[in-house]
């Protein structure tokens, strides 16, 4: 019996693509799961004297290319809709990798002007000061702010498609048109809005980056990144980044999160559909601040949320914030018993996480009510939708007193 090739994968649907996808009978074994492989080094050829000590296909040593990395590799690739994929240990090795690889000193950037703090910190702090690349910050929903930041070195365009905190909505489609016109690379961090419900590629999109350590492993117990793109583009990224940096996965955790992955599309689907009920309960009680989701049509872009996202669900993520000063917030966080306080987002379980409103990072360029308040980011997991605002009802009673 054999397994689908790599042309054939691209044919199935997404459901069993998660399920089949990257995953080999071992020919030793006959297991129908791939297994781990904790091998530093692979088998040299009988002659390696012309062997390329840099190849990231066939494996020799587990930094460049190694069998759970490629499985994954592979499946992932399908899973976007792309011709190849670069694995690392975490998102933010994935995201630096795009980085390193696509630019040099005197480059210029677009950057979202709400991003993961490590990103932030990487185009305000890190590059521009020893490496002389210049990052301009924008809203990546106002395509004339946009247009009007390209200049003749800008390289490369880079945003989420759901931002890390506040919620901002990227308009995909316009910014792959504005980077295709300037000769820049448009890179997406999708790790918000996972496939199938949102697959930057198709909209014009060069590379897509996941942390792996949230939706598609889903089960918060493993970390990882990918780059997923063009082969071209996967190649050099490999060459530059992985074999020379080497920030890569270890095979148990690409293991792992293969495994995770299998249940991506049900997952998804509950945990949007809880997050909508959430999100819409936390609208209408008046204890609570505000709440930012951009399924809500209060949200400042759910038109485009609403076209972008073709109603399949606007992710799992929103913040808020109770009415109260700091303190009110951690009261409230210590009083909930189903919703667990710890950082991270994309788990089976539901998390939050209390930010200040000021703080490293740079909160003013968070809305006036992230400041006033600081924000509690809601990552919805698992749980049925009713007990998690059965739970969220208690901890604003005990906090507040009854409503
Ligand atoms: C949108 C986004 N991108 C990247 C990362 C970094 O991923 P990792 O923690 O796997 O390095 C995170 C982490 O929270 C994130 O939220």
């Amino acid at each position: 019996m054999s397994r689908p090739d790599k042309h054939e994968l691209s044919s199935l649907s997404f459901n069993t693509l998660s399920v089949h996808g990257g995953n080999e009978i071992d020919k030793t074994s006959g297991a129908i799961r791939t297994p781990i492989v904790m091998a530093n080094s692979y088998l040299l050829p009988d002659d390696p004297s012309t062997m390329d000590w840099s190849d990231t296909e066939a494996p020799s040593y587990t930094r460049n290319s190694g069998h759970n990395q490629i499985c994954l590799q592979r499946k992932l690739a399908a899973l976007e809709g792309g011709d190849d994929a670069a694995v690392f240990a975490t998102g933010v090795a994935a995201l630096h990798a795009v980085f390193f690889t696509f630019l040099k000193s005197g480059d210029h950037v677009i950057v979202g002007d709400v991003t993961y703090e490590a990103v932030w910190r990487l185009f305000a702090e890190l590059l521009p000061q020893r490496y002389q690349i210049e990052a301009t910050f924008v809203d990546m929903g106002d395509m004339d702010a946009v247009r009007a930041a390209v200049r003749p070195n800008t390289k490369l365009i880079h945003t989420e498609t759901i931002a890390n905190p506040t919620t901002k909505v990227a308009d995909i489609a316009r910014l792959a048109s504005i980077a295709k016109e300037a000769g820049a690379l448009l890179s997406i961090d999708s790790t918000f809005t996972p496939p199938p419900f949102f697959r930057p590629l198709e909209l014009g999109a060069d590379l897509v980056t996941h942390s792996l350590t949230k939706y598609i492993n889903g089960h918060g117990d493993a970390m990882g990144g990918v780059v997923i793109g063009s082969k071209a583009l996967i190649h050099h990224i490999k060459a530059d980044a992985l074999v020379d940096l080497g920030g890569t996965i270890s095979p148990f955790n690409a293991w792992l999160i293969m495994r995770g992955s299998v249940t991506l599309p049900l997952r998804l689907k509950q945990q949007y559909s809880s997050a909508e009920a959430v999100a819409a309960y936390l609208a209408t009680d008046k204890r609570v601040a505000y709440v930012t989701y951009p399924g809500l049509e209060n949200h400042h872009q759910h038109a485009l949320a609403k076209r972008q996202f073709a109603s399949k669900g606007y992710g799992a993520v929103m913040a808020f914030a109770v009415d109260g000063d700091p303190d009110t917030q951690n009261h409230f966080v210590a009083n909930l018993k189903v919703i667990t306080s710890a950082v991270s987002l994309g788990h089976d379980e539901t998390l939050i996480v209390h930010v200040g409103g000021s703080g490293r990072g740079g909160s003013d360029r968070y809305p006036p009510n992230f400041q006033k308040y600081g924000h509690l980011r809601l990552s919805i997991g698992l749980e049925d939708a009713e007990d998690l605002i059965a739970d969220i009802r208690h901890a604003l009673d005990e906090t507040f007193g009854r409503s």
